[in-house]
């Protein structure tokens, strides 16, 4: 069965909304190689890129979105630490402006819709031109921004969108990622439609206590871009979470003339079924809107029915009762991939941390994507909801205002965060004012969650804290947190970053040169805690409502505690891959109902025999019982959220445990055992079947095997790997910190470049670009003027008259191979004034810019031997003609990359996503001296979601 996962806003098959993907099929190019493309003094005359007509891409990179260019670039140690060693961001300008272009066709019958643009997030800052039209200018990295391009379009003939995107500035201190790294959509909707983020739908009950009755509030915001008033019906429907259709309601509104107006509705639902992490079941709003008896819009909103709330001596109440956050704090990045997650991923890294029984996310330190929130929504995961930064100027809450309405409708959305440990005005009369300002607009928008601030602060009211809902613990575990709570009896408590701990996935000694830590759950250092520290002294006191790991995973940048070769964090309870570290297991002894039994380190330490190694057991049986070859080391009794340790002197063999339960019954046994040398590799797909939607992504494990077919825990292999059939590599990883292989291998596109330099030409009586005889190639020009390019790249103006016309012509040779390639365009240095361009007596542009440097795609021109390019010029007024100096550029063919990934202490993994061909595809893993393994994964016919061909 295919599921579709990419469900809500969904539109009805009678409305004229089309929600369509943009993110598939654009060019891009890194560097600012055309400084002067954004024109200010005339509407629509950017140039270079953002020109529309006069500029072609050929020779640009193809690639779909999302995209993160960042974690293409190879590391450099002269780059910036915090932000993963990449060569983005200040004193890098070369590889920090990024251009992306992508063409479309809009067909003449959309010519009365209303035509939007819409990106999820660009990092970061983004110029967006159509049709050489400057539509908008957006700073920022995370917030999602869109335009309505009504105005600029082309119906019935093709549109051109231009993206610069500047990451020559950071926002965070952590690895950001740079380029078009979430989702970008094109909307089409009728003249009077649902407001862009116009429906918002909320339950409430009685005391914020679920009953038997939820009263539902929808207010539904219909923008009518006409001129005229309009009438509009809003129709409401609810649909249980089984598919039955529970209430119908509707208001009539009228709505004047290019001006949004607001319906606010009622309902109720009888036994509501309740939300939550554990039973994560949606009910669905249609919404549809009504002129005259026709429905012009429709819309399905998914959402949850349920409580949450935060009480000074209950803590967190989720649905009325007590609930436990077991949280973590994540960044945006995988291995891999960097920034650009694609939306499976996305629900790969949530099943991950559920895995360990994390309930609740926060998006340190920014807004989420909200593919992110679809699938918290459905897989059951709370989210604290954090802004990128604090202040109440008006650019900052319209950030906050677009977070807010774009994200109030997603049931996992329980608590919203102004931000995060603002030192320097955190405290000051300012910084409480700028927070309270946010917090009252959030109860503007949206009167169901409470709001909080990351605060980095002991036992302190002053500022934020003393204004906030919700007071925000980053660390301090402590009598601190008893004495504030003594002080403020009335204010709820929330742990919104703890812990730090540091760990690298299997490293038991520590390793300052390669920059690697242990994976014992180390204890405090510095402003960090170990696991148990924090979550005991949490687990104890319910009022502070459970907290926040730093982090769930890895992430590039923040190499603590060292730097350079380090150049990812240690802070994950999973590394980057997503692959477990020890403390995994203690936090699933504690944060889940299993039986839990782990034992660390690994037990091959040859050459250590006799020596003492520190076992630690992490578990949740009353009593622990360790063997090593069998001879028993003792029994320990095991404390709540602790963990149990043993020196052993190491042998060879096998370390075994037994877990008991309170009247001593065996309930768990686990072993570690010595192994062999690695003699063969595992390929292990995450699902063995995708949906072929060109979208969908199958993550691989990449082990390695002794013969005996254990996973050798020190494995450090290079594997290559090759695929075929339906799939493409996304990037690889291994969790490694100190790993400077690359994550992805990008193709390049081998360009030869022909100078055209040695012109022939006279004045001639041609206008436009009407056919005569001197475009042709057996034309005889030798009697006709010479011009030959200046090695400075500047012309001699040839028409010393106004009001001239000339005909300038040049040859060139191409061989077979050169036309078999993947394009070919020609570049000119400008025509004064205007020109009309042809190769090989065919038409292929004009300019009427005596700025422009016009590039045309001629491939389609071209031809084996002999070709003859002519340009016909037009002196308007003073000196002018041809610049001579002209290049075409051959593009050849992308040659295919050789993909490839050292293991990390027995680990790799891979990312394949799907095309959209159903089959499958087959990745082989292959390296010298052990077997290869190979992997089949199904890719399974499934309709793709709508998308701008
Ligand atoms: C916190 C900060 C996080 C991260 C962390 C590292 O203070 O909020 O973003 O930097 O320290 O321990």
């Amino acid at each position: 069965m295919c599921a579709v996962w990419w469900v809500t806003q969904l539109v009805a098959a009678d409305s004229p909304r089309e929600r369509l993907s943009l993110d598939a099929g654009w060019k891009f190019h890194l560097g600012d190689d055309w400084p002067g493309a954004p024109r200010l003094d005339k509407a629509g005359a950017s140039s270079g890129p953002a020109s529309e007509t006069l500029f072609s891409d050929v020779a640009w990179r193809i690639l779909n979105l999302p995209h993160d260019w960042a974690v293409e670039l190879p590391f450099d140690r002269s780059a910036e630490g915090s932000h993963g060693f990449k060569p983005v961001g200040p004193g890098f300008e070369k590889t920090s402006i990024g251009w992306y272009r992508r063409g479309f066709q809009l067909p003449k019958e959309d010519a009365s819709k209303r035509i939007w643009l819409t990106f999820d997030g660009v990092f970061r800052d983004a110029t967006v031109w159509v049709n050489g039209w400057l539509v908008r200018r957006h700073e920022g990295g995370y917030y999602p921004f869109r335009e309505d391009i009504t105005d600029v379009v082309k119906f019935g003939g093709r549109n051109v969108i231009a993206v610069r995107v500047d990451a020559t500035k950071f926002e965070g201190w952590f690895y950001e990622g740079a380029g078009i790294y979430r989702h970008v959509w094109l909307d089409k909707t009728a003249p009077v439609a649902i407001d862009p983020d116009g429906v918002f739908i909320y339950s409430q009950f009685k005391n914020n206590v679920p009953s038997d009755k939820a009263e539902i509030k929808v207010e539904v915001s219909v923008l009518n871009t006409l001129t005229n008033a309009a009438t509009a019906v809003v129709n409401c429907k609810i649909i249980s979470p089984e598919g039955k259709s529970l209430a119908s309601f509707k208001q009539s509104e009228v709505v004047q003339g290019e001006s949004p107006g607001t319906a606010k509705l009622k309902s109720k639902v009888s036994s509501p079924v309740l939300w939550s992490p554990e039973s994560p079941k949606l009910y669905k709003l249609v919404t549809s809107v009504s002129i005259g008896g026709k429905i012009v819009d429709q819309k399905e909103t998914l959402f949850g029915i349920r409580t949450v709330g935060f009480d000074a001596t209950n803590g967190f109440l989720l649905n009325g009762k007590h609930y436990e956050l077991y949280g973590t704090c994540n960044h945006q990045d995988h291995a891999g991939v960097g920034a650009a997650i694609p939306d499976a991923l996305q629900e790969f890294r949530i099943k991950k941390l559920k895995e360990f029984g994390c309930n609740a996310i926060r998006t340190s330190h920014n807004p989420p994507t909200p593919e992110l929130l679809d699938a918290c929504d459905r897989l059951g995961m709370l989210i604290m909801d954090e802004s990128r930064l604090l202040g109440s100027d008006s650019e900052n809450l319209r950030k906050w205002d677009d977070q807010i309405r774009r994200d109030r409708n997603h049931s996992c959305v329980a608590l919203w965060s102004v931000a995060n440990e603002e030192f320097g005005v955190q405290s000051t009369a300012q910084g409480a004012k700028a927070a309270r300002s946010m917090q009252n607009y959030v109860k503007r928008l949206d009167p169901t969650r409470p709001v909080t601030y990351a605060a980095p602060e002991g036992d302190s009211a002053s500022g934020i804290n003393g204004v906030i809902e919700v007071r925000g613990w980053n660390y301090h575990p402590g009598p601190d947190m008893d004495t504030y709570h003594a002080k403020h009896p009335y204010q709820p408590n929330v742990g919104t970053e703890q812990a730090s701990t540091t760990g690298t996935r299997g490293i038991y000694e520590k390793d300052p040169v390669r920059g690697y830590v242990v994976a014992y759950d180390e204890p405090p250092h510095q402003w960090a805690q170990s696991a148990e520290t924090w979550w005991s002294w949490f687990a104890d006191r319910p009022w502070l409502s459970g907290g926040f790991v730093w982090t769930g995973f890895d992430y590039r940048g923040e190499p603590t505690p060292y730097g350079w070769p380090c150049i990812n964090s240690h802070f994950g309870i999973l590394d980057t891959c997503g692959f477990p570290k020890d403390n995994f297991y203690y936090y699933q002894a504690w944060w889940t109902t299993n039986v839990i039994l782990h034992l660390l380190p690994h037990w091959n330490w040859p050459g250590k025999e006799g020596q003492e190694i520190r076992v630690d057991a992490l578990s949740n049986c009353k009593q622990v019982e360790l063997f090593l070859n069998g001879a028993s080391l003792g029994k320990r009794a095991m404390k709540p959220n602790s963990k149990v340790s043993w020196q052993v002197r190491y042998a060879s063999g096998t370390l075994g445990a037994r877990g008991f339960d309170e009247a001593g019954n065996v309930i768990r046994e686990t072993r570690v055992e010595t192994t062999g040398d690695a003699t063969q590799i595992r390929l292990t797909p995450d699902r063995s079947s995708i949906n072929a939607d060109g979208e969908d992504v199958a993550v691989l494990t990449v082990t390695a095997l002794d013969a005996q077919g254990r996973v050798v825990p020190v494995a450090q292999s290079k594997i290559n790997f090759t695929i075929e059939g339906a799939g493409r590599i996304l990037g690889v990883g291994n969790g490694d910190p100190s790993c400077h292989e690359p994550d992805t291998f990008v193709p390049n596109l081998p360009v030869r470049s022909v100078a055209i330099t040695d012109w022939r030409w006279k004045l001639a009586r041609i206008s436009g670009n009407s056919a005569v005889p001197e475009y042709a190639n057996g034309f005889d020009d030798s009697t006709w003027n010479t011009l030959k390019a200046k090695a400075d790249g500047t012309s001699q103006l040839t028409i010393k008259t106004a009001n001239t016309t000339a005909i300038y012509r040049a040859h060139f040779t191409l061989t077979e191979e050169d036309l078999g390639g993947g394009g070919a365009q020609a570049r000119f240095a400008g025509c004064d004034d205007e020109g009309w361009f042809f190769v090989n007596n065919q038409f292929v542009g004009e300019s009427h810019d005596w700025q422009a440097q016009p590039t045309f795609d001629i491939k389609k021109f071209l031809r084996a031997g002999d070709n003859i390019i002519a340009v016909t010029v037009n002196n308007a007024s003073g000196e002018g003609g041809l610049n001579p100096n002209v290049n075409v550029d051959i593009v050849g063919k992308a040659r295919p990359v050789p993909w490839s990934r050292s293991l990390f202490n027995g680990l790799a993994q891979i990312i394949v996503q799907s095309t959209r061909e159903a089959g499958k595809f087959k990745l082989t893993a292959s390296t010298d001296g052990l077997t290869p393994a190979t992997a089949v994964v199904e890719t399974q016919p499934c309709p793709a979601r709508p998308f701008v061909p």
